[in-house]
């Protein structure tokens, strides 16, 4: 699409990539800098889109494929992925929850136990509308599971283009939602390498416990190696976790963490009991305890990754 310099009248040609993460965001205007003479002026997005003749883009777009994962267990990867999931579809937004977890506690902790899922769409026996089941309102999911473990045996013995497997399998998908958000199990194996493969966005929860610098770094550094093969995929997220404001030490690594990663950090998820009682109902965070500090927090952290001050207000 083309940005035209009110005050040089030279033209921009910028790819709409540039301006995707806004799409149904409610942001109206960015703020754009002319290479040339560095005039810095407001561009309205929806007669942007008008001018260039994209009023049709919004639809085309795809997905913002984002994993939530760490290496280390039990640190929220779940209960972030199940909640920002069901936060961003009561804002309004489309989105896939793709369990890539043997445990299959997505499904779970929704109250929903998928028949088939994300084992019977990379197996290919079914179509990928057989394989995903509608959880709620806007939130579909793609369940996960003990079969899982036989498609990781699967994906092993391929003799080349293993790590394509889950994006050549979800390809067809990409366009029907707003947001798709991976859970993945803990450690590593194919199946994430998979995920990092496919994904584009990577949030980390952070448990403000034990040792969390020490799991991270070493996460960051696997990145890294994917990262060499895969340029698209980037940390975009750091999200600490069970802090809990009553002890200091959380609170100390939750400040280094602030130092450490300042471009990713994200307000912290405050450790609640709530968030531990939620699943056993088959309950979002929001569904469960709408006044709980555990749902303003994760009512934050869905504003920040949508980009989108207004969302659930
Ligand atoms: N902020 C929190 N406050 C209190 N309890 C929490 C919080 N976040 C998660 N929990 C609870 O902690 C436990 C571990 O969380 P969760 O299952 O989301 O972690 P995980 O990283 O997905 O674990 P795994 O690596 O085994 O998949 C769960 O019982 C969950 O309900
Ligand atoms: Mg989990």
């Amino acid at each position: 699409m083309i940005i035209i310099c009110p005050k040089c009248s030279r033209k921009h040609n910028v790819s709409p990539d540039v301006v995707k993460p806004y799409i149904g965001t409610g942001k109206k205007k960015l703020t754009a800098t002319c290479k040339s003479c560095k005039h810095r002026f407001p561009v309205l997005l929806d007669a942007l889109f008008a001018q260039n003749g994209h009023s049709e883009t919004i639809k085309k777009f795809k997905a913002r494929k984002i994993c939530v994962t760490l290496s280390k267990g039990g640190v929220g990867k779940t209960t972030t992925a199940v909640n920002l999931g069901s936060g961003l579809a009561l804002a309004g937004y489309k989105v896939l929850l793709v369990d890539t977890d043997t445990q299959g506690q997505s499904g779970y902790m929704l109250g929903r136990k998928p028949v088939a899922g994300l084992t019977e769409l990379l197996t290919q026996e079914l179509t990928p509308r057989e394989c995903i089941l509608e959880a709620r309102k806007n939130l579909w999911l793609l369940g996960g599971g003990k079969s899982l473990a036989g498609v990781k045996r699967i994906i092993d013995r391929k003799s080349f283009g293993a790590e394509w497997t889950l994006s050549e399998a979800m390809a067809s998908l990409e366009r029907e939602y707003d947001f798709i958000i991976m859970d993945t199990s803990p450690g590593w194996d194919q199946l994430i390498v998979n995920v990092l493969f496919y994904a584009t966005e990577v949030l980390v929860p952070v448990a403000l416990e034990v040792m969390p610098l020490h799991g991270l770094s070493e996460f960051l550094k696997s990145l890294g190696s994917i990262q060499k093969y895969r340029k698209e995929i980037q940390l975009k997220y750091i999200v600490p976790t069970f802090l809990d404001n009553r002890i200091k030490g959380p609170q100390n690594l939750y400040a280094q963490l602030k130092k450490l990663y300042p471009e990713y950090i994200c307000p912290p998820i405050r450790y609640n009991e709530s968030l531990s009682e939620a699943p056993s109902f088959g309950k979002s965070i929001f569904e469960f305890a709408p006044g709980s500090t555990a749902s303003a927090d994760y009512r934050q952290l869905v504003r920040k990754v949508s980009l989108n001050e207004n969302a659930l207000v």
